[in-house]
């Protein structure tokens, strides 16, 4: 059960969307193709064969979608930068009309008094990058470090909060290794240098946003994790679920935090890590805050002829599954937040995204009863209140997300949002989960209210 008081009373509410998913005009002003755009083209890559090219029209209907937040009652708002936008060849020139929408949503964010949280990357790697060797090149995270310093100088005036990297996970593992996602590729090798370089221009990034930006920064990274759980007691199952945490969360966890990639990760891949001297030290450059999205726990099973990390997630019996078949376990969300207080000693956690697809139906009046969606909605918000109550620095969450959208492969029938957009004419209505959602914020402010009064 939910209970408000368990939230700090300066708790951040929230909703997430990235570039590629909600924006659409995908030739406007400038903007040219990204990985994504790219990969929507391989045939049977996306489901539907749907692509970004429309999605929710946001670059053209912001204004709408931001008055949407304002009847959520919504404090922040985490949204994503179109790299393929600002620099449609990746480096070089500068293209000021695509910078310019970013600059017209913040305006119009903080006229509404919604406080904007600034994403780098999410996954929109500009196409002229991958033809020159994309994120296994180390050029890469060069660029990104440019990318970053050019945003930050025009926003970072009134932008306060910035993310770096949008899950290099699913960049690294799922776009080149398990080649589900953009660029589809299926090579450890370049698999593991991507990661080395996406968290490297994360690094760069960081020091570039620090140096650019008018207004001191928060800066932070988001990462999404999972608990681990072997599926049997047996030492080949729990020596699995070594190497799934591995894979899922230290790779990731251990650069950052300053203690190098895990000696058994590098031992389970076998693949010369492109490190050069320095590097270490600029992936854990220190964090001002930590971005956990997080959608489930991974029970997992030995599988030593699978792809790295030899270990394969099996579904779990009688589990509660949204529509993406991903279990519905919010006591997994309250682990996590808990582990990086714990074991990485992190001080400020927001969870940047998280909330489920489930076969949303409109009713013949017009309304989306998504009673799932409002239940796994509170679930996780209670998770967050139980960290909280003991003692854990989370400090806001994001739900995922504002509208219904462009889920990658999956495409348009994977429903997100707590707002459903009807495609064809554009139109977007208030789930139930969304008019919920707007409910707790206000009567968790009147409650943080009464208690600094009191
Ligand atoms: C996350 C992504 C986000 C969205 C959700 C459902 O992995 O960051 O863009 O697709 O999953």
């Amino acid at each position: 059960m939910l209970d408000l008081a368990t939230l700090p009373p300066s708790f951040l509410w929230g909703v997430a969307t990235s570039a590629y998913q909600i924006e659409g005009a995908a030739t406007a002003d400038g903007r040219k193709p990204s990985i994504w755009d790219t990969f929507c083209r391989v045939p049977g890559a996306i489901d539907n064969g749907d692509t970004g090219d429309v999605a929710c029209d946001h670059y053209h209907r912001w204004p709408e979608d931001v008055a949407l937040m304002r009847r959520l009652n919504l404090a922040a708002y985490r949204f994503s930068v179109a790299w393929p936008r600002v620099l449609p060849d990746g480096t070089g020139p500068v293209n000021q009309a695509g910078l310019d929408f970013y600059d017209r949503l913040v305006d119009g964010l903080l006229a509404a008094g919604i406080r904007p949280f600034l994403t780098l990357y999410h996954w929109d790697l500009p196409q002229a990058l991958q033809d020159r060797g994309g994120w296994p090149s180390r050029e890469t995270a060069y660029a990104f470090g440019e990318y970053a310093a050019v945003v930050a100088a025009r926003l970072g005036d009134r932008v306060t909060d910035w993310m770096t990297l949008n899950e290099p996970l699913c960049s690294a593992w799922i776009g080149h290794l398990e080649g589900t996602m953009a660029p589809g590729e299926r090579d450890l090798t370049r698999a593991v240098r991507a990661s080395h370089h996406l968290l490297l221009g994360h690094g760069l990034a960081t020091a570039a946003i620090r140096a650019n930006a008018a207004r001191p920064p928060a800066v932070g990274v988001v990462c999404n994790l999972s608990p681990i759980e072997p599926l049997s007691d047996g030492e080949a199952d729990r020596a699995a679920a070594v190497r799934a945490d591995g894979h899922t969360n230290r790779w990731w966890l251990d650069p950052l935090f300053g203690r190098g990639y895990p000696a058994d990760m590098i031992e389970t891949y076998r693949v010369a890590l492109p490190v050069e001297p320095g590097d270490l030290e600029s992936i854990a450059a220190p964090l001002d805050f930590f971005g956990l999205n997080y959608y489930f726990r991974q029970v997992v099973t030995a599988d030593p002829d699978g792809p790295a990390p030899f270990a394969r997630q099996v579904p779990v019996p009688a589990a509660v599954e949204t529509a993406m078949g991903w279990e519905s376990h919010a006591a997994g969300l309250e682990q996590l937040i808990l582990r990086l207080a714990e074991e990485y000693g992190v001080r400020s956690i927001y969870v940047t995204e998280n909330g489920s697809a489930w076969h949303d139906e409109v009713t013949p009046a017009g309304d989306i009863e998504d009673k799932e969606r409002t239940e796994y909605l509170e679930q996780h918000l209670a998770a967050c209140g139980a960290a909280a109550a003991k003692g854990a620095p989370i400090h806001g969450y994001f739900a995922w997300s504002l509208l219904d959208n462009f889920e990658w492969a999956y495409g348009y029938d994977k429903r997100f949002g707590l707002v459903h957009v009807d495609y064809p004419t554009q139109r977007r209505t208030i789930k139930i989960s969304g008019h919920r959602y707007a409910e707790l914020i206000a009567e968790h402010r009147q409650l943080a209210a009464s208690r600094t009064v009191g």
